[in-house]
């Protein structure tokens, strides 16, 4: 909890933000602590038939339902079932036509966000199960559904989630694998590739973090900025919608993601050269499509920074600012992605002057609808 201060220290780390930023490796590893032995994904507490699942429903608020719209990616590729998803204020008063084998999974930091606590309502009155995925024991969600995947990330103080959005998207990737696994969706040869790059990925987020020094200079230099749009394609989507809630959230900068391929639908009409764009280029598949509409946007004046996975530099080698980030699985690339994001959003609190832990008006649990 934001208030907690006292049982928490910030060590040598000026804020809590940024402490919270460099544990994501960590938070990463102790989610993954015991779920796989022998090359098999174990999760002993799902107290339902994983077998009958027909179709999935998940619901979050902010951060959660950003880490929602990458599960459902890496869900519907890795099992096929079909998933939807909504923001929690919105599922929880909308008609969901709800059938045998439905599984709604909620997704908290807090377990005691009003909104995701009607979604989790909705369900159980209507008799469907409810997994939550959660950070904190003992939470009003953790009481009331019918299976917990807790994300294992320690206390998280300052309000802008950071390492939980990482552990989020592990129980996420997990628990997608699993699903492949008794489902048999996936070969035992795909599954284990799968579960190598699961099992290392927290190096890569590590020398994510090592872009410290650069993304602090290109936030240095974008201080004053009052606008900007986070694009991405695919896995590359709900990252930039995370990376633009981070920066609103901690410096109070006007912040839109867009799909990349839909700016172009109306909202180009909002650039000029006072507008930051940072595109996001870890999809192998669709990096040249996105490179496409980020040189649309350069040319019609816009500042842009591009977030370019190393093997696909190629594609953006004209442009000035570019944070080169690790290689990855495109499926994996959330986890890497968003840590230049989270650099920056502090970054640019810091350099404006924001109360980077605590920012105006946000609470770290929102217990009113
Ligand atoms: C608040 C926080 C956000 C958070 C959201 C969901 O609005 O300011 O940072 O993502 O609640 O919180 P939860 O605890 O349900 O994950």
């Amino acid at each position: 909890m934001a208030g907690d201060l006292n049982c928490e220290d910030k060590g040598d780390f000026e804020h809590f933000m940024i402490k919270e930023i460099f544990a994501g490796p960590k938070a990463l590893r102790q989610t993954l602590n015991g779920r796989i032995k022998d090359n098999k994904i174990i999760f002993s507490g799902l107290n339902f038939e994983i077998k009958n699942i027909n179709k999935i429903f998940i619901a979050g608020c902010g951060t959660a339902y950003h880490a929602g719209l990458v599960g459902r990616k890496a869900i519907e590729e890795l099992t096929g079932l079909q998933v939807e998803i909504d923001l929690a204020s919105e599922f929880a008063y909308r008609r969901v036509l709800w059938q045998a084998g439905d599984l709604l999974i909620v997704i908290s930091q807090s377990g005691e966000t009003a909104d995701t606590l009607a979604a989790l309502y909705k369900a159980k009155q209507a008799g469907i199960p409810v997994l939550a995925i959660l950070n904190v024991p003992g939470s009003t969600m953790a009481r009331w559904a019918d299976a917990v995947i807790y994300t294992q990330a320690g206390p998280e103080i300052s309000i802008a989630s950071t390492k939980v959005y990482l552990t989020q998207l592990m129980a996420l990737y997990l628990l997608a694998l699993y699903l492949a696994q008794e489902r048999g969706t996936l070969s035992e040869a795909e599954l284990n590739t799968y579960i190598k790059s699961i099992t290392t990925i927290d190096q890569k987020v590590e020398k994510a973090l090592a872009l410290q020094p650069t993304v602090k200079e290109i936030a240095g230099y974008y201080r004053d900025t009052d606008n900007a749009f986070f694009l991405g394609r695919g896995y590359d989507y709900p990252v930039a919608m995370e990376g633009a809630l981070k920066l609103k959230e901690t410096s109070y900068v006007h912040a839109e993601a867009y799909a990349a391929g839909e700016l172009k639908h109306g909202s180009i009409a909002l650039l000029n050269g006072d507008v930051l764009v940072i595109g996001l280029v870890s999809q192998d598949a669709l990096a040249e499509k996105t490179m496409s509409n980020i040189d649309e946007i350069k040319s019609r004046g816009a500042q842009t920074i591009v977030i370019c996975k190393e093997s696909l530099q190629k594609y953006c080698q004209e442009y000035e600012k570019v944070i080169i980030i690790p290689d990855t699985e495109p499926w994996l690339a959330p986890l890497v992605t968003v840590v230049p994001l989270q650099l920056f959003a502090y970054y640019m609190a810091v350099f404006r002057g924001t109360e980077v832990d605590n920012p105006r008006h946000l609470t770290k649990a929102v217990t009113v609808e």
